[in-house]
């Protein structure tokens, strides 16, 4: 294998270790994925001020997210089926996360348990939640993520109706993966994805199955699953949502100033732009194009994240200079976790950390929270 220097080398080897089916479900957004591109594509246009001969001694990237102590202020988002990219991948990335000092965020949808990544980690996690019909299964939810000293609930809107990926559709994606010759010859391919799933007992969603009434199995969970998101999901349920948990409470997905000021109502400490990785609304903005004009509305009031699209250091700055107080890294971590496990989600992070810390050197500046828009160049952004 050739030396890994950045995200793309990580993404190209989780190809080529990671079953079609799951990178796939990874690496696409839906219909056109003209959002998807977008994401990354927008980042590309903006331009940096170099500036030169100032102090670059003693340069921090440590900041605070929802008042919580960062290494830097990059987070893991939760991301469905992270346990197929590579076995217990939700306690890998965890542990991963834990030990560089940044915040690991448990997706409703992942294959270990809250429990699982309880038990394998000791610092606090946190949990994303999809609000679904079954009220009693959310309020165990989150009394089970408080068991767990989550310390932050992440909670997402914009999935309450699912985005069409085609290649999800062709693959025929479920967990585990049905065994149609197509799908058991690919596997057999990548060896060792192969035996790292045949040595846990961790193939299905851990949160759910047995947890939700009547979800035992596979059959049974998928039919629960397909009813259960809620479509009449109102402000009003965020509010319940936000009593019931009584902590910090992020919600994600928010893509319209509107909205955002919602947000702010409901009693949220932080909200996340995002698009959900252009997963789900086609044609929406790029969630960094969408950043501006959501912090001119809300920024003073309420902590702005951002997430979609970064790859790496260069991108969570330009993130900061527009005005986020923190990014998430999805795909990122998801191809290091399927190219090398707990090792490949450290050096995706190292990636990054190496890549912000120069930049901002270059942009003159020492400090991570000192950022702001004097670091783009007018007229890029
Ligand atoms: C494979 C995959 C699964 C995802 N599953 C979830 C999920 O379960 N819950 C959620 O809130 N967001 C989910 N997302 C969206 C991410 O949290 C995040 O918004 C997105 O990945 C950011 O874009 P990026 O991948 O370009 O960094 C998922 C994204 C991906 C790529």
């Amino acid at each position: 294998m050739s030396v890994i220097t950045n995200i793309e080398d990580l993404r190209v080897l989780a190809q080529k270790r990671v079953p079609r089916m799951f990178y796939d479900y990874a690496d696409s957004g839906s219909w056109t994925e003209s959002t998807y591109h977008a994401n990354t594509s927008d980042f590309a246009q903006m331009k940096f001020r170099q500036r030169v001969a100032v102090n670059m001694e003693n340069r921090t990237l440590k900041t605070k997210m929802v008042g919580q102590d960062v290494h830097m202020p990059v987070a893991i988002a939760p991301t469905g089926l992270t346990g197929m990219q590579h076995a217990d991948g939700e306690i890998l990335a965890a542990r991963a996360a834990e030990k560089f000092g940044i915040p690991f965020t448990l997706s409703t949808m992942s294959i270990c348990s809250i429990e699982d990544i309880a038990a394998h980690t000791s610092k606090p996690f946190w949990f994303q939640l999809y609000v679904m019909k079954d009220r009693p299964f959310i309020e165990r939810l989150i009394e089970r993520a408080k068991a767990a000293k989550c310390s932050a609930l992440v909670l997402t809107l914009d999935l309450q109706i699912l985005g069409q990926r085609h290649k999800d559709l062709k693959n025929g994606l479920s967990a585990p993966p049905k065994l149609t010759i197509a799908n058991i010859l690919n596997m057999m391919t990548k060896p060792r994805w192969c035996m790292g799933m045949l040595g846990t007992p961790r193939r299905n969603f851990g949160n759910i199955v047995g947890h939700a009434s009547d979800v035992s199995d596979m059959s049974s969970l998928s039919s629960w699953t397909s009813q259960q998101f809620d479509l009449a999901l109102s402000w009003k349920d965020v509010e319940w949502i936000k009593r019931c948990w009584g902590g910090k409470l992020i919600i994600k997905g928010i893509m319209d100033a509107e909205d955002a000021r919602l947000a702010v109502e409901s009693g949220a400490d932080a909200i996340i732009v995002s698009n959900h990785g252009g997963r789900q609304l086609d044609g929406a903005l790029s969630s960094i194009a969408a950043l501006p004009s959501i912090v001119a509305a809300v920024g003073e009031q309420i902590e702005v994240h951002m997430d979609g699209g970064i790859r790496s250091g260069q991108d969570v700055i330009k993130a900061l200079a527009l005005g986020a107080k923190g990014t998430y890294i999805g795909r990122s971590f998801l191809y290091g976790l399927g190219a090398m496990g707990e090792e490949g989600v450290t050096k995706c992070l190292k990636i990054i950390e190496n890549e912000l810390d120069l930049t901002m050197a270059f942009c003159g500046l020492t400090d991570v929270k000192k950022v702001d828009q004097h670091i783009l160049i007018p007229g890029t952004y």
